[in-house]
Parts: structure tokens; C-alpha cells; sequence
């Protein structure tokens, strides 16, 4: 169902269920009774790249390239930058609750269990530091050329920055740690059997399908959107 900018938050998610992982990166707030568009507008945020977002369940390359090329360098790093807060304050803290409810429940006992803690644990490590490298890499790269290309910045000091940076090279050592999330279902998957009480354990698996869609659109526009504008800014300048 498609969602338009006069819907309210709470119908929002009533279309898409999952649209609350947008709203809460954005802070929309999901009880606010406004409607889409008067919200975005006070909050400076681009309103159709946020039905987008929503809407965007076709999760092939092509498909994404063709919905977010068009869209503001600043847009994309900003809505990156909000996915790696909300996965790093919401969703792994919550996956670690959901894992540490099921070890109680479960006295400790099952060696499934420390191997599922282990692997998210070595997940979660993973990607946090995934994300710094970005952060401190390529979002600062991606920046520097887009002033540069507006020209707002001394020109020599840019340069010196821009040209320690190599696109390639980032790309050669960017790891696919996303993956690494079918590593837990699986491990979790193994579980089940020796679990009597599922209610955690059936939130806890749709919790980590949901990040797995929301984390490999996330790639997506990374790998594929923001580093081929990236690298066009390059060649202009
Ligand atoms: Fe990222
Ligand atoms: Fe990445």
C-alpha cells in the first residue's frame, strides 16, 4: 500500500509495519497526530525521500540506484548517519536484551546459547566499528568534495585532504559485514528446538529480519548510490 505525505505516523505503520524503523531514525515521533508532510517541513527533513525509503521493498541495485540517485549528497550521508545511530543505540541493544531475556529463561544452561551470544557479540563489535570507518572516512571524503564542487571551501587545504583519500582503496577494504547477521539466524535457527517459552525467541527472529532489510537497503545506497556520486565529484575536480 502506498503511504502519502498527509498520512499520520500511526498510519504510516499501519500501511508498513517496518516504516517505524524510518520514523524513529528521523525522530518522528510515532503518536505525533500531524500529517507526514507538516512534520518533515519542521524538521528540515526531505519528505519524499522519506515515503522512499518507506516504500522502497524492491531491494535490487538497479532499482535503488534508479530511486536515490537523484537525491542530495548531504540527504544520503544524513539518512547513513541516522541508520548507524539507530542501529547502534536501538537495535543492537535491543537484539542483546532480547538474548540475554532467552539465556535467563534458560538458566544458562544450553551451549547453543553462549555460541549465539558469542556471534553477536562478535557481530555487534563488527559492525560498530564498521561504521566508525565510514564515519571517519568516507562520510568526511564525501563532504570535503561536495563543498569543494560548491566551491564553499579553501580550495588548497581540501586538496591536501581529498588526496590522501583514495575511493578504491576503501572500497577494496570495506568489509561485508551485513552478512554476518545470517551467521546469528542461523546460530539462532539451531536453538529453537531446545527453547519451551518462543515469545522472545519469535521477537528476537523478526527483529533481526527486519535489520537485515533495513541494513542491506542501508548497503545499498552506501556501496552503490553515494559511492558513484562520490566518484563522479571526484572526476570534476
Ligand atoms: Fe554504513
Ligand atoms: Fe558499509
Amino acid at each position: 500500500m502506498l503511504v502519502e505525505s498527509s498520512y499520520n505516523p500511526s498510519q504510516i505503520i499501519e500501511a508498513h509495519q517496518i516504516a517505524i524503523y524510518t520514523l524513529s531514525k528521523y525522530n518522528i515521533n510515532k503518536g505525533d497526530k500531524s500529517d507526514l508532510k507538516t512534520i518533515c517541513d519542521e524538521l528540515k527533513i526531505n519528505v519524499n525521500f522519506i515515503i522512499d525509503l518507506i516504500h522502497q521493498s524492491d531491494l535490487s541495485r538497479v532499482k535503488v540506484l534508479d530511486t536515490f540517485r537523484y537525491y542530495d549528497l548531504l540527504v544520503l550521508i544524513d539518512y547513513l548517519e541516522k541508520s548507524h545511530i539507530f542501529y547502534k543505540n536501538k537495535l543492537l541493544p535491543k537484539i542483546e536484551q532480547y538474548i540475554n531475556h532467552i539465556v535467563l529463561l534458560s538458566n544458562n544452561e544450553n551451549k547453543l546459547l553462549s555460541l549465539v551470544k558469542d556471534v553477536f557479540k562478535r557481530f555487534e563489535m563488527s559492525l560498530i566499528e564498521h561504521f566508525y570507518v565510514e564515519e571517519k572516512n568516507l562520510f568526511v571524503y564525501a563532504k570535503y568534495l561536495y563543498h569543494l564542487n560548491k566551491s564553499t571551501f579553501n580550495r588548497y587545504q581540501v586538496m591536501n585532504y581529498v588526496n590522501l583519500f583514495s575511493l578504491e582503496e576503501f572500497q577494496d577494504a570495506h568489509p561485508k559485514t551485513e552478512k554476518d547477521l545470517d551467521l546469528l539466524e542461523r546460530a539462532l535457527t539451531e536453538l529453537e528446538v531446545f527453547l519451551s517459552d518462543k515469545l522472545v525467541y519469535n521477537a528476537l527472529i523478526n527483529t533481526i529480519k527486519d535489520f537485515k532489510r533495513d541494513l542491506e537497503l542501508h548497503a545499498i545506497i552506501e556501496d552503490f548510490v553515494l559511492i558513484s556520486k562520490v566518484s563522479e565529484m571526484r572526476q570534476k575536480i
